[in-house]
Formats: structure tokens, C-alpha cells, sequence
């Protein structure tokens, strides 16, 4: 496994690798490595001959310094745990000033309106750092096949509107999410939850489970009410948004149309810890 910091060095590699017909995956990260992230990786790995994954907090995509701040940084760790893992990896893990050539902004993104819902309304600037970033990685890393988690789906659709939009040569793939035994999506942020809230998060799951109990005989907008009240009796958690949106176009659903798929999204706040889910309701 190699690990690589500088742009130029990887550019180097990775010509080298196509020159022999290797495939390339790659799993961007922002490191904090947890077993969703290495899901990836071995997905990864039984479809390409190398997969890079990179590691890099990228400051752009978020709106909120202590955030930021907070954000746990692991990089011996989790090489430590690429390297169990037993593949031939190579770890990217630049630094801002590599990345972004000494100018950390966002370029400005239109993605069809897929960025002005659900997470683009709470988290301001948040879609166009990640395009930012994954953009100018792709451009480096030039994967044949890039893997991303579905816990962050409306991400995934942006990265795939990206794609399409740029003509970039990659298949984006997403992942199944990975769940705790107790069903809380597997997420970095997971970490800073005290062990009783963590246990007890398995409550936003279950209660994605009942709303797709719950879909098909009730309307979107009583599920929601449903939902509303259920988090306002929980001791725990405050709830940011639910929302049941159509798969494509994120589009919150106001009458379901059979021929469309649809998927419930939730976003909630636990001991100052933001937490994302999100179910497919009737695929
Ligand atoms: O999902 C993430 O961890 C990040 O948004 C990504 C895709 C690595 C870009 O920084």
C-alpha cells in the first residue's frame, strides 16, 4: 500500500497503471475511517485492480467552523486500517494547499435543482464544496469507477448530475448503507454521540422503518405530521427535516405517482451531533 501527498506523484502512478490496462476505483473520504467507509473499499476491490481512496477534510463543503473544527482527524488510524484490510491500495492524502493550489474557495455549481433541497436548504455552500472537491479529484485520480454511500444519497445524485454535466469518464457507483448492529447508519460523527445516545439512535431507523410500513396507505404530508410528533416525545432527539422526496429529482413528494420511486429522508441533532438517514420506500 502506498501512501501518496502530493498531486504530481499520484498523476505519476496513475499513468503508470493505465499504461497496463489497470482499472482504478476510488473511495473519497474525509478519513475517520469506520467499517461503512472499508465496505467501500472491499466493494471496491472486487471490481477494480487498484482502488486510490483518498483522505482529506475538505474545508469547503462546510458551512460551520466548529464543524470543521470538530471534525475528527485519524490519518495513522486509519491507514492503519486500509492496511489490514489486505488490498492494493493506495491512500491520496493531500493537504488544502496542495489540493486547492493556495486558493480554498467553491466553485459555484447548478445541479438541476437537486441542490437546493433537503441538506442544500440547512447547509449553506455545503454542494458546491463537494462538487469542488470531488471534481478537481476525479481530475487527478481518474477512476474508471468511484464508490460513494447512499447514507449521503442526495450527495450521490449530485456527484451523478456532476458526471453527466462535465462529461467525466467515471461510473459512480452507490453503496448499500452500513448500519450498527442496532440499525444507526454508520457515519463519522457516530463517535461523538455518549454511548446511552448512541444505543438509543437506533430510533431514527425504526422510525424509517414505520414510515415505509406506513407508505402506500397514508399520504406523505400524515406521515410527516406522524414523524414530527413521534421526535418531539423523544427525549433525545430534535428533529431538522423529514421529508419523502423522489429518488431522481429529490422533488418532496406531494401526490405519489405509482410509476415514480420514492425515498424518506430525516436529519436530526443529538448532543450537538448532526445525523443523516434515509430509506427507499416502495423500490
Ligand atoms: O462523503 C464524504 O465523505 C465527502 O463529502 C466527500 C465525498 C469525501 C467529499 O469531501
Amino acid at each position: 500500500m502506498q501512501i501518496i501527498k502530493e498531486k504530481a506523484a499520484l498523476t505519476e502512478v496513475i499513468s503508470k497503471l493505465k499504461s497496463k490496462n489497470s482499472s482504478i476505483g476510488f473511495v473519497p473520504t474525509m478519513g475517520a475511517l469506520h467499517e461503512g467507509h472499508l465496505s467501500l473499499v472491499r466493494q471496491a476491490a472486487t471490481i477494480c485492480d487498484v482502488v486510490v481512496v483518498s483522505i482529506f477534510i475538505n474545508p469547503t463543503q462546510f458551512d460551520n467552523t466548529t464543524d470543521l473544527d470538530n471534525y475528527p482527524r485519524t490519518l495513522d488510524s486509519d491507514t492503519q486500517k486500509l492496511a489490514e484490510l489486505n488490498l492494493n491500495l493506495i491512500i491520496f492524502a493531500p493537504t488544502a494547499t496542495e489540493l486547492y493550489n493556495n486558493k480554498i474557495e467553491s466553485e459555484h455549481f447548478q445541479f438541476d435543482g437537486l441542490e437546493y433541497e433537503m441538506e442544500g436548504k440547512y447547509r449553506n455552500g455545503h454542494f458546491d464544496g463537494v462538487g469542488t472537491v470531488v471534481k478537481k479529484l476525479f481530475e487527478i485520480v481518474e477512476p474508471d469507477k468511484a464508490f460513494f454511500g447512499e447514507k449521503d444519497y442526495q450527495q450521490l445524485q449530485i456527484i451523478k448530475k456532476l458526471v453527466a454535466q462535465h462529461k467525466i469518464p467515471v461510473e459512480v457507483i452507490g453503496c448499500p448503507i452500513y448500519r450498527e448492529n442496532n440499525g444507526l447508519a454508520r457515519s463519522s460523527r457516530n463517535e461523538r454521540l455518549s454511548p446511552k445516545t448512541r444505543l438509543e439512535a437506533s430510533f431514527i431507523h425504526e422510525t424509517l422503518l414505520k414510515v415505509k410500513d406506513k407508505f402506500g396507505t397514508e399520504s406523505a404530508n400524515q406521515i410527516s405530521q406522524w414523524v414530527e410528533k413521534e421526535f418531539k416525545a423523544h427525549p433525545y432527539f430534535k428533529l431538522e427535516y423529514f421529508e419523502i422526496a423522489d429518488s431522481e429529482t429529490l422533488k418532496p413528494a406531494t401526490n405519489t405517482i405509482a410509476s415514480r420511486t420514492f425515498r424518506a429522508f430525516i436529519a436530526v441533532y443529538s448532543e450537538n451531533v448532526r445525523l443523516i438517514d434515509n430509506i427507499a420506500l416502495n423500490y
